[in-house]
């Protein structure tokens, strides 16, 4: 088979590595790719978001299976577009259609089909610049802390937590009145604060059965203890040690089944990815967002403890044959920590060489924002630069060969965390 990943990150990186494991694999592609997915395909210059261009490409080369790595083709309907082309209808698409794809492109949409499904998550309303007044009072009679978030996509940061009345309200009317996240706040959902412990569940789905992935926690703050501004992600850890028995049945007979059952009595046509972000409220999960796609970097540690053929399954996403389709999960753990641009997630530098990656020999290194030079020297090209995942029997085993990568590589003003997990292993002890 000939597949097409879409997209540049860790992620896509991740899914280059698990795919090119796979004998079903001949040509494949990542668009526009990095410096990590051109060692395993070949990259082209293609935007996501570039239907027109991508359908050629897809036609041209014979794709049989596309598989989208990052929100906004999804949201912005790339499933929709090549179930409208007649020369594309056979090709494999893992991704939501663009109904399917407001569970992450709106809030209030994913807040709504929740309530539908009597799905636990925190209580909510939903405000726009005609009822502000009513919004503001909402506030005032709200128990601190407040949650105030932007309807639309706002690449992660469109969520404030408000410690006072006052900050909530001076927030809900930037986001409404000057456009704080743009279009994205002109619908702003405000809701109960979530206290407890936050994990992330990854589900695939062909629209009628589902299979669970290994869950995962991520850091998303830039200092240690989770202090400091919010990034992409700054490691993960799987798997999470509550996440088991009652808790993940739980998980599945609250959240997974009424989910995928909600989507199909809708008619949405859902074959991908379902990254439901929960917290465990007591032993109780609740629904912070749904994202329509993987993680990044949960992607890096989600993968590497599937043990089967991720062809296989992703070409039965496709298919609607998921039920028909062998899944077993490793005992390992895995764990991953992001190496980032010094300065980030503020501005930082790009062009500076790294050395050391190929000395790495405990660990996989996962590339995200790298280029190669004039003469194929390794080079930084964003904020998130590599993710290093380790493995092990547990999940101090994995950190420590995550760690033992780290210390080969080095770059200028390279930061990262080093407590990635620390909190996961005061839960095991
Ligand atoms: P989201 O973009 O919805 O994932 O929110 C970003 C982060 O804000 C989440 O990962 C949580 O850490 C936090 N968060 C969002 N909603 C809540 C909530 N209702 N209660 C507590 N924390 C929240
Ligand atoms: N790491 C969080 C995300 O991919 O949305």
């Amino acid at each position: 088979m000939n597949i097409l990943i879409l997209g540049s990150g860790g992620r896509e990186h991740a899914f280059s590595w698990k795919i090119s494991q796979s004998n079903q694999c001949d040509q494949l592609y990542i668009a526009p790719g990095n410096a990590g997915t051109a060692s395993l395909g070949q990259n082209i210059d293609m935007n996501v978001n570039d239907f027109e261009a991508i359908a050629a490409f897809v036609i041209e080369k014979s794709v049989d299976l596309v598989v989208v790595g990052p929100e906004d083709p999804l949201v912005n309907g790339i499933s929709d577009y090549f179930k409208a082309d007649e020369r594309l209808k056979k090709v494999g698409l893992v991704g939501p259609s663009k109904e399917g794809a407001q569970l992450e492109g709106s809030k209030d949409y994913s807040k709504q089909f929740m309530n539908r499904y009597e799905i636990p998550t925190a209580k909510s309303q939903t405000f726009t610049k005609e009822n502000l007044e009513e919004g503001l009072n909402y506030i005032t009679s709200h128990p601190l802390p407040i949650v105030l978030k932007a309807d639309g996509l706002a690449a992660g940061k469109g969520v404030i937590i408000a410690e006072t009345h006052d900050h909530a309200r001076t927030t809900l009317k930037e986001m409404l009145l000057d456009a704080k996240f743009g279009e994205a706040s002109s619908r702003v959902v405000i809701e109960q604060f979530l206290e407890g412990i936050e994990l992330s569940v990854f589900v695939l789905t062909d629209g009628d059965n589902y299979k669970i992935l290994p869950e995962a926690k991520d850091y998303k703050r830039i200092g240690e203890d989770d202090k400091g501004l919010n990034t992409g992600g700054m490691g993960a850890v799987s798997p999470v040690p509550f996440a088991k028995g009652d808790f993940i049945s739980k998980v599945e007979e609250r959240v997974v089944k009424p989910t995928v059952a909600g989507l199909k009595k809708e008619g949405i046509d859902y074959k991908g990815f379902i990254f439901i972000g929960l917290m465990n409220m007591n032993g109780e999960p609740y629904v912070i967002e749904y994202n329509v796609r993987m993680g990044d970097p949960e992607t890096q540690v989600v993968l590497p403890r599937i043990d089967s053929d991720l062809v296989d399954l992703l070409t039965a996403t496709a298919n609607g044959t998921l039920d028909k389709t062998e899944f077993s999960v490793s005992d390992q753990a895995a764990t991953t920590v992001v190496m980032v641009s010094g300065g980030y997630p503020g501005s930082y530098d790009k062009g500076i060489a790294i050395s050391g990656v190929d000395s790495v020999s405990e660990a996989t290194v996962f590339h995200a924002g790298t280029k190669l030079g004039e003469n194929a020297e390794l080079l930084t090209n964003g904020g998130r630069v590599l993710a290093i995942t380790g493995r092990g029997n547990s999940v101090a085993n994995a950190l420590e060969n995550s760690y033992n990568g780290i210390a080969n590589i080095t770059w200028k003003d390279e930061y990262h965390r080093n407590d990635i997990g620390q909190d996961i292993l005061k839960l095991i002890d």
